[in-house]
Parts: structure tokens; C-alpha cells; sequence
């Protein structure tokens, strides 16, 4: 049997094809990836990233991150994240999807995993605290509180502390 990977995640440059018919059950994400993805990539104001099936050379999964700040206020954290600072740095997990075919086989984790390992990456090189998702259905908030993230009483965005990705990650 052979140990060659099934799925390989890129940058999207030179690698757009297969935008036009990703279809993740979300049209919203869906017409993200199509129409801003690749402009949004090149301008920086986000990072995508695109998993690829390797045998059948097709678009599987994305997912886009750019930098945040959370105002002390809304944080649910402790307050040794909150004291001194009226701001917290971090990082805006701004979408993530996978392909409806190919959704329930650990494919979401995995993307999101790869997603984390660059956000601990990035805030070693230049700082950052907490990582923000807004879940965009009960679906993506079950999906995003499996992996560790978690919400404040009454709100539907969620956090993740970078220290607690990397404890999870096994990056301390
Ligand atoms: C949400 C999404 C990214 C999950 O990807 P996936 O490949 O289907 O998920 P995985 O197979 O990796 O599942 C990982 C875990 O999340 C759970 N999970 C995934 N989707 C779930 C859902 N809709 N409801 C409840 N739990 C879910 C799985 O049961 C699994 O749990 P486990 O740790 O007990 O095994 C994918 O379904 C998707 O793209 N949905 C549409 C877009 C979307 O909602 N994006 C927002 C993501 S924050």
C-alpha cells in the first residue's frame, strides 16, 4: 500500500480551478470562494488556503484567516488575558468549508488543524492572543466547540486561545 498523501493543502496561487463549482451547502461561502477568494488572497488582506484530493486533482476544502482585535469587553476569558489591555491581538478564522461530498471524514478537522498550526506560526513571529470564529449555523458551532472553541453566554461567537491551540497541538 502505498504512503503517498491523498490530500495536500495549498496556497490558492496558480491553483484556482475548481472555485466555480465548490459547493459546501452554504451559497454564501460558496460565492466567497468564486468571487473574492483569490482577490482577497493576492491583496492580503486574508490568507486562503485550499485542501486538494490529490487522485481526482479536485478543490475539497478552503479556509481564510486575517488578523483581529477583540475588545476587552466582549472577551469570556480569564482576566489574565483580559487585564491590561483594552485590546486583545489575534486572529479572524473567517471561513471554513468543505465540500458536501466529502463533509463527516475528518477532512473539517484536519483543515482546521492546518489552519491553526499557521495561526500559532504567525502569532510566534509577530504576536496575537485568541482566535475569534462566528459560527454560521448550530452545525459549524457544534463543528467549531468539538475543536475547542468556545462562546460567551447569549453570543455566537466563539474563541479559542492561541496558548490552548498550541497546548493542543503539541507546539508548547
Ligand atoms: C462544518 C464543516 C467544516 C465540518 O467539516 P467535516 O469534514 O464535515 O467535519 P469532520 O468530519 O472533520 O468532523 C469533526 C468533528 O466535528 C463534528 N461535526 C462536524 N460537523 C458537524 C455538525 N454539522 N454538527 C455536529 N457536529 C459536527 C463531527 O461529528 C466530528 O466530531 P468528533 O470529534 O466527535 O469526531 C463542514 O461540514 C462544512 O463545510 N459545512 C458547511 C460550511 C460551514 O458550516 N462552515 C463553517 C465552519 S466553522
Amino acid at each position: 500500500m502505498s504512503d503517498a498523501p491523498e490530500y495536500v493543502v495549498r496556497e490558492p496561487d496558480g491553483y484556482s480551478s475548481g472555485f466555480d463549482t465548490f459547493t459546501c451547502g452554504h451559497p454564501t461561502l460558496d460565492a466567497w470562494l468564486q468571487d473574492s477568494a483569490l482577490r482577497a488572497h493576492k491583496a492580503g488582506s486574508t490568507r486562503v488556503r485550499l485542501l486538494w484530493h490529490l487522485d481526482s486533482a479536485s478543490l475539497v476544502g478552503y479556509y481564510a484567516i486575517c488578523p483581529t482585535e477583540v475588545r476587552r469587553a466582549e472577551l469570556p476569558l480569564s482576566s489574565k488575558v483580559r487585564a491590561a489591555m483594552s485590546a486583545v491581538p489575534g486572529f479572524m478564522l473567517a471561513k471554513l468549508a468543505i465540500a458536501s461530498h466529502a463533509q463527516g471524514r475528518g477532512l473539517g478537522r484536519d483543515l482546521l488543524l492546518d489552519a491553526l498550526e499557521h495561526i500559532c506560526d504567525a502569532s510566534d513571529l509577530a504576536g496575537g492572543r485568541i482566535i475569534v470564529v462566528d459560527p454560521i449555523d448550530d452545525g459549524a458551532t457544534a463543528f467549531s466547540a468539538r475543536s475547542g472553541f468556545r462562546a460567551v453566554d447569549g453570543h455566537t461567537r466563539m474563541y479559542l486561545l492561541v496558548q490552548d491551540a498550541k497546548a493542543s497541538l503539541d507546539l508548547e
